[in-house]
């Protein structure tokens, strides 16, 4: 059967990683986070002090560009991909409050951007790819066979990344992580570079009062009249 491309984007926190990993899998195609590609360029920035505090120095950032090597991995136990900076697993640490508090100024850079949508175009030249993140079905494969703009209101997003945190064992608070929620959605519909917006021919799926099944069966019956299979 012939492969696609499905770009999926959406707000943070919209769930829109766990639909694509999953669709993914069941059909049998590659799953690439490009949310967490920023991230990993957020936490090489935090580690070689392009951070003062708040403050961020881009032109540094910038010297450093060639330094920095992301990767993907199938990890054995959870049959999903990690991300790998400069040859390390980073996917726990790529995850902490820390770098979502400073990953949207990372990715208002238009030199970040730039590497980053020239990677994740060489990752979709064979096709058979799921991509999610905010610009993939506008920017990155602006031709993709079938495109999923994902939405859901800030307080259910947040209450799932609330969720997801403390069953981690981290220690957080709700209040924070709405604050942090509509920030990050300020910034990214609001930026100069490729903002997060619907392409217009996507389809939109509001998963506030779906349950993870019906959401399933909804992407499957979009993939399926995408490649006019049954299957
Ligand atoms: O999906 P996420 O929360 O892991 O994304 C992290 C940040 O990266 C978020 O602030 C928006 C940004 N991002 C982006 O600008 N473009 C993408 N294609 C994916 C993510």
């Amino acid at each position: 059967m012939k492969k696609i491309t499905i770009a999926i984007d959406g707000f943070s926190s919209s769930g829109k990683s766990t639909m694509a990993k999953d669709l993914a899998k069941e059909i049998g195609y590659i799953y690439i986070d490009s949310g967490a590609m920023y991230r990993a360029v957020t936490l090489y920035s935090i580690e070689h002090g392009i951070f003062d505090g708040e403050q961020m120095n881009a032109e540094e950032l910038k010297k450093q560009m060639n330094n920095i090597h992301i990767s993907f991995q199938v990890n054995a136990q959870t049959q999903r991909p990690d991300t790998y900076l400069n040859g390390v697993n980073v996917e726990g640490r790529i995850r902490s409050m820390e770098v979502s508090a400073k990953v949207s100024p990372i990715a208002t850079l238009d030199f970040v951007r730039e590497a980053m949508v020239a990677q994740q175009q060489e990752m979709g030249k064979a096709k058979g790819i799921v991509m999610d993140g905010r610009d993939i079905g506008t920017t990155v494969f602006p031709d993709a066979e079938l495109k999923i703009f994902v939405t859901a209101s800030p307080e259910t997003r947040a209450q799932r990344r609330f969720d997801e945190l403390t069953a981690k064992g981290q220690q957080v608070s709700y209040e924070e992580i709405l604050a942090n929620v509509k920030e990050r959605d300020h910034i990214d519909q609001s930026r100069d570079v490729s903002p997060l917006r619907k392409a217009d021919d996507a389809i939109e799926l509001d998963n506030s009062h779906m349950s993870i099944a019906e959401q399933k069966e909804w992407l499957m019956q979009a993939f399926r009249r995408a490649t006019n299979t049954s299957l």
